[in-house]
């Protein structure tokens, strides 16, 4: 049989074999050092309590507490208020001998990648006891095929709270469930039963940094889009003035991706008054709209015109991005034209996931989670500015109100030489040119050299040795 990840071993199963002389706390920890890099002791595997490994192995349980303790803070083992000790994410097994593995895998020892929040904080307890209670009380007919509208628990809990939270004008029949804001953009974009664009209105603008992976989305859906070159207060939004054929713009209000400020209130308005005097429609990624440190939250420019913005959240950041849920809040016109485009049935979005985000919002404890994350990514991007502040004084960062990320701008021509040093160094970060939109010259918009740096990605306890490392790639002042 093999060792589930969170199978507790007891204290023999551990098959630990210490010289019969020397230290034995050093003799222990070389030990269990030894069965994790090994990969005999998987990442997340819960190792016995200390009181039955030193009675198992013959050593007094301070030995045994101290050795727990030492690794704790080397970051090989995690140790969780009521849930014991256990094998740290971050520690990796090398493969075991006889196995290849391809030369040229390398997993990285330090990952400042943006795109995802601190998955060991997933909130597991609250979110299985909101699971239990959002089961119990369901009724049967949740257990049949989903309506694709989603759940009407979860849509009511969803008005409100995007109202309270990020001034979202809406009811739950406005509300369409769905996998994301990837999934968003296919239900509008992609395939016969595509909802936008319609005919003679074939291109999207978008913002001149983006995702890469919604561009190409976009592209294998056949649209085109064109880029709005962006300065210091967010999308050029007269840009679309040169683009008449234009009627759908695809924009991150909030927290501009990846630069990182917020659209300014002036060009909030001007493109809702574009939208209203072109026909057009405005689509508002709000990815991560509620994390803002310095101020208070910036609303949804959804709130200016519900007829006029498809409003598009997600739990990805705010949970996590393997729970596949996210909301679009539509205009009146077009909520039967998505539900056309997702068919008769439910199918990508989890009925029971969606009672259970229900309930896990309608409870309170989703307000809880952002609020406990929102402190612990401030500390963290604390800690990165004052690191930079510190080791590079030279390097500007900026996009630091809100978000997950930073972005750090570079001297002209480093990017990719710094890049490299980071990957030599066994650190993935991301360049700014990645994001780039290949259709902006450089004359609407100059290229910046930066780095994007996702300082929510690692777990607490492999975070300052991340930004420790960083801080040693970049180069010194021109
Ligand atoms: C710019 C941007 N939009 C949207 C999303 C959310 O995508 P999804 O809901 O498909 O995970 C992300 C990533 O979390 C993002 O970086």
């Amino acid at each position: 049989m093999t060792d589930t990840p969170t199978a507790t071993t007891s204290g023999s199963d551990l098959h630990l074999e210490l010289p019969a002389t020397g230290g034995r706390r050093a003799a222990l920890m070389a030990a269990l050092r030894e069965a994790i890099r090994s990969g005999r002791l998987a990442p997340g595997t819960r190792l016995p309590p200390y009181r039955a490994l030193a009675a198992d192995l013959g050593i007094a349980r301070n030995t045994a507490a101290d050795a727990y303790a030492e690794l704790v803070a080397e970051g090989w083992l995690t140790a969780r208020q009521g849930s014991g000790t256990a094998v740290a994410d971050r520690a990796e097994p090398v493969a075991p001998t006889g196995v290849r593995r391809p030369a040229r895998v390398h997993r990285p020892s330090h990952n400042l990648r943006q795109g995802q929040p601190d998955a060991s904080s997933f909130p597991r307890t609250a979110w299985l006891a909101a699971g239990r209670r959002a089961l119990t009380a369901a009724p049967n007919e949740a257990f049949g095929p989903g309506d694709p509208q989603g759940r009407r628990e979860l849509r009511t809990v969803l008005a409100d709270y995007l109202a309270r939270v990020r001034g979202v004008r809406t009811d739950p029949d406005r509300i369409v469930i769905c996998s994301g804001f990837a999934h968003a953009l296919r239900l509008l974009f992609e395939g016969a039963g595509a909802v936008l664009p319609s005919p003679g209105s074939g291109r999207l603008a978008v913002e001149a940094y983006g995702l890469g992976f919604h561009r190409e989305l976009l592209a294998r859906a056949g649209v085109p889009t064109v880029p709005l070159p962006l300065d210091e207060h967010g999308a050029r939004i007269d840009g679309l003035a040169a683009h008449r054929k234009v009627r759908t713009v695809l924009l991150t209000p909030a927290h501009q991706f990846p630069t990182g400020g917020p659209l300014h209130a002036s060009r909030r308005a001007a493109v809702v008054d574009w939208a209203r005097r072109h026909g057009g429609l405005v689509l508002e990624d709000d990815y991560d709209g509620e994390f803002r440190y310095d101020r208070q939250p910036v609303g949804a420019v959804q709130g200016l015109d519900p007829e006029r913005v498809v409003y598009l959240g997600t739990a990805s950041k705010s949970l996590t991005p393997a729970l596949r849920l996210g909301w679009m809040v539509l205009p009146d016109h077009l909520v039967d034209r998505v539900l056309a485009a997702k068919g008769e049935r439910e199918a990508w979005a989890s009925a029971l996931d969606q009672l259970t985000l229900a309930e896990f919002i309608g409870s309170g404890g989703y307000d809880r989670h952002v609020r406990r994350m929102r402190r612990r990514y401030r500390e963290r991007r604390d800690h990165l500015v004052a690191a930079l502040a510190e080791h590079a004084p030279h390097i500007e960062v900026s996009g630091i109100a809100a978000g997950l990320h930073a972005v750090l701008r570079l001297a002209p021509g480093t990017e990719r030489s710094v890049l490299k040093a980071a990957a030599y160094q066994g650190l993935a970060v991301d360049g700014l040119a990645d994001y780039r939109h290949p259709g902006i010259g450089p004359d609407e918009m100059p290229a910046t050299d930066g780095l994007v740096v996702g300082y929510a990605t690692p777990p607490d306890h492999a975070y300052q040795a991340a930004v420790a490392t960083l801080c040693g790639i970049l180069p010194p002042p021109v």
